[in-house]
């Protein structure tokens, strides 16, 4: 059966041995503990209605979608639900009371995951301004209340002083809880890659979560790879960025935004809060789809990738990675190990863009990284990646040509708009005809050159 899957609930230490591995968190929450204050909206991630907190090793508190979380990641981690905020003497939480006073609930069906999120945005002491109570909200709906009242309790909590977290209780050994296997070094996940082809690489669960919420088919046999060292590394050397495939966004971004701050905004349309604590890199590049949002940045960037074996390790350009519709040049006893960047040089610049229906919580119609050498008003060196025109996300190579060694000028723009129909004949979905996705290209194109030539002369339209 393997060992027994540990962690803090609510301050109390819980062993689970009982219960499979890939049930959800917050299945296992609502029929096996009884915990109901944590609710089931879309099972997808979407809504928030399932929100509850981690709290970490050093000392952060961030929020997770218990719907698509499975009870063998939380080995380990220190939870904390709805039932688990308490008021002195009883009374509500402090957040609750805020709720409560603010009449930011109506139904209540919404409520405790929005209390959640309300109580990581007041342990994390951020500034009670707009934009970071919206996206301290943005993975929480609510269809009844209106959100004003709910921004109104979030600005009176913010700074609130918050009772210290829960210790979660790491395991230093690796463990098995039946087919879920969760090794602590490289060497253990390597041989766990070779003796398991058919297992799948398990990082934060935001995709391969829904398996097991939304289709209510788990998959039988998982490698977790979030504990292995080498994939949490983050390391800022001289000339590169290097970022462990397992590293999850919330933790990338701060080194990612100080070279590339282009992505400050970019990456906080990246799902969710929830999403973020838990999604990585590695995951985004390994699910391979042709809407992820980070690939046709990361190709913009020159990004290239350590693959790991028991063979030996190999690096390969990302844009060699893709190799058709949700297609790697991954092995079958290999693994992500990271994902290198080039830093810019001094003459560089570096933008990204991203097209989708909602502003947050939704993966990108059309999204698209620029890297460009300038010098003496020329055009010395261009990359530019796209997603969700092709198969695949990749550069746009007749884009660049119209570019390279071109003086800076809006003709040279208009020419690399135009050669976007060259590159690419994407396809019609829900999500944007071909005519639109090509004709959004070209002018995400004619927009970087404003925004280059007259930086803050144009509007940052960041959804259309
Ligand atoms: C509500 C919601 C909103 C989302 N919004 C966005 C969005 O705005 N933009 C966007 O791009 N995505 C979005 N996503 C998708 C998802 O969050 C991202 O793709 C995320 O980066 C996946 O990372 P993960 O660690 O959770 O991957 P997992 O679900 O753990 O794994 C995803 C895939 O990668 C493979 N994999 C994981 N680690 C490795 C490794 N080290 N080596 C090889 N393969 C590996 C897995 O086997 C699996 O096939 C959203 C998802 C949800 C549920
Ligand atoms: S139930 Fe909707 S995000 Fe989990
Ligand atoms: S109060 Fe009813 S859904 Fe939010």
């Amino acid at each position: 059966m393997g060992d027994s899957i540990q962690f803090v609930l609510n301050d109390q230490p819980v062993a689970v041995a009982d219960v499979s591995p890939m049930t959800t968190l917050l299945d296992w929450l609502r029929e096996h503990r009884g915990l109901k204050g944590t609710k089931e909206g879309c099972a997808e991630g979407d809504c928030g209605a399932c929100t509850v907190v981690l709290e970490l090793a050093d000392g952060r508190r961030e929020p997770i979608n218990a719907c698509i979380a499975l009870l063998g990641q939380i080995d380990g981690a220190a939870v904390r639900t709805v039932e688990g905020l308490r008021g002195p003497e009883g009374a509500p939480h402090p957040v609750q009371l805020a709720m409560a006073e603010a009449d930011a609930t109506q139904c209540g069906f919404c409520t405790p995951g929005f209390v959640m999120s309300a109580y990581a945005f007041a342990a994390g002491g951020e500034a009670p301004e707009l934009d970071t109570i919206h996206d301290a909200l943005a993975g929480n709906l609510c269809r009844c209340t209106g959100y004003r009242p709910i921004v109104q309790a979030m600005a009176a909590i913010a700074r609130l002083p918050i009772e210290p977290p829960a210790r979660p209780q790491p395991r230093s050994a690796s463990a098995s809880f039946g087919a879920f296997h969760a090794p602590r070094s490289l060497s253990e996940l390597l041989a766990l890659r070779e003796a398991h082809p058919d297992a799948l690489l398990l990082a934060g669960a935001t995709d391969l979560g829904l398996l097991a919420s939304r289709s209510r088919k788990p998959p039988a046999i998982l490698i977790h790879v979030a504990h292995v060292p080498e994939l949490r590394m983050l390391q800022d050397g001289s000339n590169s960025v290097t970022i462990g495939a397992a590293v999850p966004y919330a933790e990338a971004l701060p080194l990612l935004v100080a070279h590339f701050p282009a992505l400050k905004s970019y990456l906080s349309r990246l799902g969710s809060r929830q999403i973020r604590t838990m999604g990585t890199l590695g995951g985004n590049i390994g699910t391979a789809s042709p809407i992820g949002d980070m690939p046709p940045v990361l190709i913009a960037l020159e990004a290239s990738l350590s693959l790991a074996s028991r063979r030996g390790t190999r690096r390969i350009p990302l844009e060699e990675f893709f190799v058709g519709y949700r297609k790697t040049a991954l092995d079958a006893d290999e693994v992500i190990a990271s994902i290198t960047l080039p830093k810019l040089r001094p003459h560089e610049v570096f933008f990204c863009d991203k097209l989708s229906k909602r502003r947050d919580q939704d993966i990108s119609t059309v999204a698209a990284g620029y890297r460009l050498g300038l010098r003496d008003g020329k055009i010395e060196d261009v990359r530019v990646g796209f997603g969700g025109m092709a198969a695949m996300s990749k550069r746009a190579r007749q884009v660049e040509q119209a570019l390279k060694g071109e003086v800076f000028s809006a003709i040279a723009f208009e020419a690399a708009a135009a050669a976007v129909a060259e590159d690419f004949q994407p396809i019609d979905d829900w999500r944007g005809s071909a005519a639109y996705r090509l004709q959004a290209a070209a002018n995400l194109l004619r927009r970087l050159y404003w925004r280059i030539a007259e930086p803050g002369s144009t509007v940052e339209v960041e959804a259309l």
